[in-house]
């Protein structure tokens, strides 16, 4: 691919799926990635690819001020854009989420995410420029049953930064927001872990919606209608990256784009029948 930029572009979350193909696309293209991942095993490969890694576990706020310390250091004090894509879905109803399992999953989706993002705002502010991508999802936007807290983290992350975007007009920085539908990764694996931990199903009144359940997330070869590999997203950043005037939304998949129009042109109760079928 066609060398552009040794700009550099810190990326959370890089040890599989999105944040993988997108650190080493943007690589590929020239970006000083520094792909960063929760796990230290997962660094070291990230290192072994040939890739800079720091480890950045978004439920420790030390690990975040660690690694954006370390990426200015390598960065030569430069921090062109943050590409915030780690975190995990935890399925599950909503009167079976504990405020621990709640907790911790916004720990990681937006406080993590939060903290990150206002270590790096002073770096861009100082620079005059700087974007920051967010990788949210349809659901986002779009509420589906037995989704609630991680449709609860995504609809905190668009909200703050739908005000982070406006408060930083003038600023030479830019927030996008990316709305991935179906992507191939490791999301489902990750999500089955995240349930059997916080998740009893043997004492909900959803117990035989919870088998179903359990059914689809441990089947990792299925693969949803109108899913597109990690590189549609790669495309969207890069966009978001490479626009003089980068896009508020980058819809990624079909899914979100119906998802969007519907919600724009439905009343409230017509969306209710769609999205109950979840
Ligand atoms: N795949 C989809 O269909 C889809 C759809 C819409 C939106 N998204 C969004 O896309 C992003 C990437 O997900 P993915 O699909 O690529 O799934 P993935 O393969 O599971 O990747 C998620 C990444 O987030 C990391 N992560 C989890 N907890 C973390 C923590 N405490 N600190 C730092 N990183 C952490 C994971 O690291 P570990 O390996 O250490 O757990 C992993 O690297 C997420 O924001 C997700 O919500 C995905």
């Amino acid at each position: 691919m066609e060398k552009r930029h040794n700009k550099s572009v810190l990326i959370t979350g890089c040890s599989s799926g999105i944040g993988l193909c997108v650190a080493q696309g943007l690589a590929e293209r020239g970006y000083d990635v520094i792909a960063t991942a929760r796990k230290e095993e997962d660094v070291a490969t990230l290192k072994s690819s040939g890739l800079k890694s720091f480890r950045l576990d978004l439920s420790d706020e030390k690990s975040i001020a660690a690694a954006v310390s370390a990426t200015l250091d390598t960065a030569g004090g430069e921090i062109y854009a943050l590409f915030n894509n780690g975190a995990y879905g935890l399925p599950g109803a909503v009167e079976d989420l504990s405020i621990e399992a709640m907790r911790d999953q916004f720990e990681v989706n937006v406080f993590g995410t939060m903290a990150l993002t206002n270590m790096v705002i002073p770096v861009m502010r100082n620079q005059g420029y700087g974007r920051i991508i967010q990788n949210s999802s349809v659901l986002g936007f779009a509420a589906l049953p037995f989704r609630g807290a991680y449709n609860a983290s995504k609809f905190a992350l668009e909200g703050f930064s739908d005000t982070l975007r406006l408060e930083l007009k003038g600023s030479g920085i830019y927030v996008s927001i990316i709305e991935p539908g179906p992507i191939t990764s490791e999301f489902r694996k990750n999500a089955y872990g995240a349930f059997k931990r916080y998740i009893d199903p043997t004492n909900s009144a959803h117990k035989s919606k919870y088998m179903q359940i359990e059914k689809r997330l441990r089947d990792l070869d299925r693969v949803d209608s109108f899913t597109l590999p990690p590189e549609a997203v790669l495309g969207k950043v890069i966009r978001a990256l490479e626009s003089r005037r980068p896009k508020i939304r980058y819809y990624v998949t079909f899914p979100t784009h119906l998802l969007g129009f519907l919600r724009r042109v439905l009343p409230f109760a017509a969306l209710d029948r769609i999205l109950q079928k979840g």
